[in-house]
């Protein structure tokens, strides 16, 4: 599954957007269709909204998303109605009854609409990394707005260490519910929540973890030039797996009892470290999530089991993202001329790792344009 992804330099994915776009239009035949994804097994390229497996025909056919124009970014609805949510929304989350902020912060109030909303799952004791990202890619600029959610820990000692560093940063929020492995789906929902409430003009959501590189830079620019700049609609973009396997062994960190996911297969789903969703997918999900029975692999759920019940399609990132190789070859004194190729790094990345990352992508900032 890793291994469908590719480097390609940032023309080639340019390239391939532009034909996206003209199959969009033009719809190929069914046997040349059936001709690309034979070529195409395991090097999914942005007219495949997919790769070949589990996806249903019609996906492969029109793009999965649509991207806003001037003439439509201001004449559609709200992609976020909150009207249409029962009225105790606001204090339940999935099957908690009584949800609350535990603290908040609200970075989208001055400004309308940021083009990114950047929403990092963290854990409470993971200070370094949020050091670190605040230090590299998540560093305040005009475009972004970003914030660390965290659930509730145990001791009063670690609650008032989060306050203060919350004090400092002014970028943490935190949820009523514990902050644990088996509840990350309400750290995931608690993001769309926040989301749909409290940045509705946001552009586009970047929901990540604290271990990932973000070439942000690059992301902003991918966001405006290769989508647009006034958003976009129907739109899941990450590394999707397809037709993975239930885990049932108890030697699986990832085992799930047949009563809680009775299937063999999921539904294709979005590798949970870089997805991004347009605004009107996070409130489809949302909406879907606060009404569904809960299920703790957030991945799985909230962008396979629930955007199946939406009738999203996700589409593949593909080269976007680098592989642990080309991080070390970056890390190993660099391929300047790779950087900007990319928009995520690979995830589980020591904080050293993020820190020469963000060094690769600085030094290729300020050299002049030639
Ligand atoms: C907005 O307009 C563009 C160009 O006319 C079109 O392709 C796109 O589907 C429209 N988007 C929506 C969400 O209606
Ligand atoms: C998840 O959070 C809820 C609400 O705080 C709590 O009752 C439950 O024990 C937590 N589950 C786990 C596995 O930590
Ligand atoms: C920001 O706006 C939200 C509603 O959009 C409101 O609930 C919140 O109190 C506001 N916060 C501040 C500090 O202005
Ligand atoms: C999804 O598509 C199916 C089949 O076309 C349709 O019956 C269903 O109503 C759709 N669901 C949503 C949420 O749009
Ligand atoms: C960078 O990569 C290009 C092409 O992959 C290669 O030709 C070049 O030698 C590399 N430069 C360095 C400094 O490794």
């Amino acid at each position: 599954m890793e291994g469908c992804v590719v480097l390609q330099v940032r023309d080639d994915v340019r390239l391939a957007m532009l034909e996206k776009r003209r199959y969009g239009v033009a719809v190929p035949t069914l046997p040349l269709l059936v001709a690309m994804l034979t070529v195409a097994v395991c090097l999914p390229l942005w007219r495949l909204s997919t790769c070949p497996g589990a996806a249903p025909d019609a996906a492969l056919v029109a793009p999965a998303y649509l991207l806003l124009m001037p003439g439509n970014a201001t004449s559609l609805p709200s992609p976020y109605p909150l009207h249409k949510l029962p009225p105790l929304d606001p204090h339940h989350l999935i099957d908690l009854r009584h949800f609350a902020f535990r603290f908040n912060n609200f970075p989208c109030n001055e400004t309308a609409s940021p083009l990114l909303l950047v929403l990092v799952h963290s854990a409470p004791d993971n200070i370094g990394k949020r050091r670190a990202i605040r230090e590299t890619w998540g560093g305040r600029r005009d475009a972004l707005r970003l914030l660390f959610l965290l659930g509730e820990v145990d001791g009063a000692d670690q609650q008032l260490r989060l306050e203060r560093e919350n004090l400092v940063h002014r970028d943490m929020v935190q949820g009523s519910f514990r902050d644990s492995y088996r509840n990350m789906t309400y750290k995931h929902v608690m993001a769309l929540k926040w989301a749909a409430y409290f940045c509705p003009g946001a552009r586009y959501l970047l929901k990540t973890d604290d271990d990932v590189f973000v070439n942000s830079p690059a992301l902003l620019e991918f966001l405006s030039q290769d989508l647009s700049p006034w958003g976009a609609r129907r739109l899941i973009l990450c590394v999707p797996f397809h037709a993975a396997t239930v885990k049932r062994s108890y030697r699986s960190k990832w085992r799930v009892s047949p009563s809680e996911y009775p299937g063999r297969v999921y539904p294709t789903y979005c590798a949970g470290w870089a997805i991004l969703y347009s605004p009107d997918v996070a409130f489809l999900l949302y909406s879907e999530a606060q009404r569904d029975r809960y299920f703790w692999i957030d991945d799985v759920h909230v962008t396979g089991t629930l955007a199946a019940k939406a009738n999203l399609t996700q589409t593949d990132l593909g080269s976007l993202v680098l592989s642990y190789e080309q991080v070390r070859a970056l890390e190993a004194g660099g391929n300047a001329s790779d950087v900007g190729h990319f928009l995520f790094g690979a995830p589980n990345l020591e904080l050293a790792s993020i820190h020469r990352l963000w060094e690769a992508v600085e030094g290729r900032a300020s050299i002049p344009p030639s």
